[in-house]
């Protein structure tokens, strides 16, 4: 069993929105499908250091939260593209223009909410409210946040993003 407090995969604030899931339940195993619905509608995916937080902070087993992530449909693992895209669509997102972003990915790459170039360089994901809403809208490339964008601005960052070797 675990002896060292749980530390989050990275400083990046969503994991607070996470944190706050599993504070909310006392931090009990019941948590686990809630958690993961935090965990995918922040961040848009599941990933392994993600799911190992998980288990750690809640005592669960990491069997039976890669069990959990992996029977539900509506669980993602991270998607293919070498690079990803994650538009925020929650509320003060939405409002400040999240989907004129998504349709500037969707014009420039051909690909909806969900799928990845054909080249497999860029996969574009939504998520619900990643944590930064005074800087809405917002879009994750990779794991940087970036606020206040603008469609043309959304198109010229993906592209930074792609050039970057990961
Ligand atoms: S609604 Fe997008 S960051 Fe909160």
């Amino acid at each position: 069993m675990y002896l060292e407090k749980p530390v989050p995969p990275s400083t990046d604030k969503r994991w607070r929105i996470v944190d706050a899931t599993m504070r909310r339940n006392g931090h009990q195993g019941h948590a686990l499908i809630e958690t993961l619905h935090s965990i995918q509608e922040t961040f848009g995916y599941l990933e392994p250091e993600g799911l190992r937080y998980v288990a750690h902070s809640l005592k669960v087993p990491l069997s039976q939260v890669y069990g959990a992530a992996t029977f539900y449909h509506f669980f993602t693992m991270k998607p293919p593209g070498r690079h990803t895209c994650v538009v925020c669509t929650g509320t003060a997102c939405y409002i400040k223009g999240a989907p004129q972003l998504i349709a500037a990915i969707e014009e420039k790459y051909g690909i909806k909410p969900g799928e990845t170039t054909e080249d497999g360089e860029l996969s574009l994901i939504t998520a619900r409210c990643v944590g930064s809403c005074s800087i809405a809208p917002v879009a994750v490339f990779d794991k940087d946040v970036v606020g206040k964008l603008r469609p043309a601005g959304m198109a010229e960052r993906a592209e930074r993003c792609c050039q970057h070797v990961s």
